[in-house]
């Protein structure tokens, strides 16, 4: 098991890609913290799929406080971390122009603010040789009328990421991003255009569909493990292609 031994921190577990994470990382052996903001749902999922060996951090990562006494808990529980999750995230598809105050500060306030203060919190629980592990985006490197806050959230998260990993290297503490594409996670279900969402997977992505929430776990694996030490400031692109081949003449599924 690859990681035996090792304690990780998943923040935003409770479904998708942190919660697959969540259980590659136990699966490999490592003890868990999970995070989410419900407690029934945290204890429940605990229970199902951890046998209860997991701690259960009920916190909000949007809220600098919560995170705060997060952190607290993981210190009061001994829980130094070899391997940190900044998973935690929204996405909202709505067009530039109806995009409202409230809609850009709850999304900068989890996915920056909160992947922030997650980080810095973090500094003291990190153990030397630690991983750090953001879930970036491609949609950091793209631009779209109809996601501007989300894409730029990401490509602010994956900024802070490279600066984090700049103060820690004499410590060996590595910090890297994950940047999935389209993936199979109930975060599309809170958007309306779920069917053309399906439609572009299909037609848009040179693999021809969407990622599965097993294959940003196995990067993430990569990343956690020693199979990665010489990586920090890196980002693993997990897109299906989309990212580099913007012409779909040039995709083999389409010829
Ligand atoms: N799915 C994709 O296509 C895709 C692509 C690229 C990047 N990503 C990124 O991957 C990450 C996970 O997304 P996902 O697709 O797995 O979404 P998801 O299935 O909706 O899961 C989101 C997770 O975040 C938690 N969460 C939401 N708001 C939170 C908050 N304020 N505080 C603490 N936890 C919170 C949710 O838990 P509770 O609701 O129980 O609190 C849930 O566990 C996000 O950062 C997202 O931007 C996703």
């Amino acid at each position: 098991m690859k990681l035996s031994g090792k304690k990780a921190f998943i923040t935003g577990a409770t479904s998708g890609i942190g919660l697959a994470i969540a259980q590659r990382f136990f699966e490999e052996g490592a003890t868990i913290a999970i995070n989410g903001r419900n407690a029934d749902k945290l204890s429940q999922i605990n229970q199902e799929l951890f046998s209860g060996k997991a701690l259960e951090v009920v916190a909000d990562i949007a809220c600098v406080s919560d995170i705060e006494a997060a952190y607290a808990l993981l210190s009061a529980e001994s829980f130094k971390l070899d391997i940190l999750v900044v998973n935690a995230g929204t996405y909202q598809l709505k067009p530039f122009c109806e995009t409202t105050e409230q809609d850009f500060d709850a999304m900068f306030a989890l996915n920056v603010k909160g992947a922030f203060f997650t980080m810095q919190y973090a500094t003291p629980l990190l153990n030397d040789g630690a991983s750090v592990i953001a879930i970036s985006s491609v949609a950091a490197i793209h631009a779209s009328w109809n996601q501007a806050p989300y894409n730029a959230s990401k490509a602010a998260l994956s900024s802070l990421t490279k600066s984090f990993a700049c103060g820690l290297s004499d410590k060996k503490i590595r910090a890297n991003t994950i940047s999935p594409g389209v993936t199979d996670t109930g975060i599309w279900d809170k958007v309306d255009y779920r069917e053309q969402v399906e439609q572009a997977a299909r037609e848009g992505i040179p693999l021809g569909r969407k990622g599965a929430v097993n294959e940003v776990a196995g990067a993430a694996l990569f990343l956690a493990c020693d199979d990665s030490a010489f990586m920090t400031t890196s980002d693993i692109m997990m897109d299906g292609g989309v990212t580099y081949v913007s012409d779909p003449k040039e995709w083999g599924h389409k010829q």
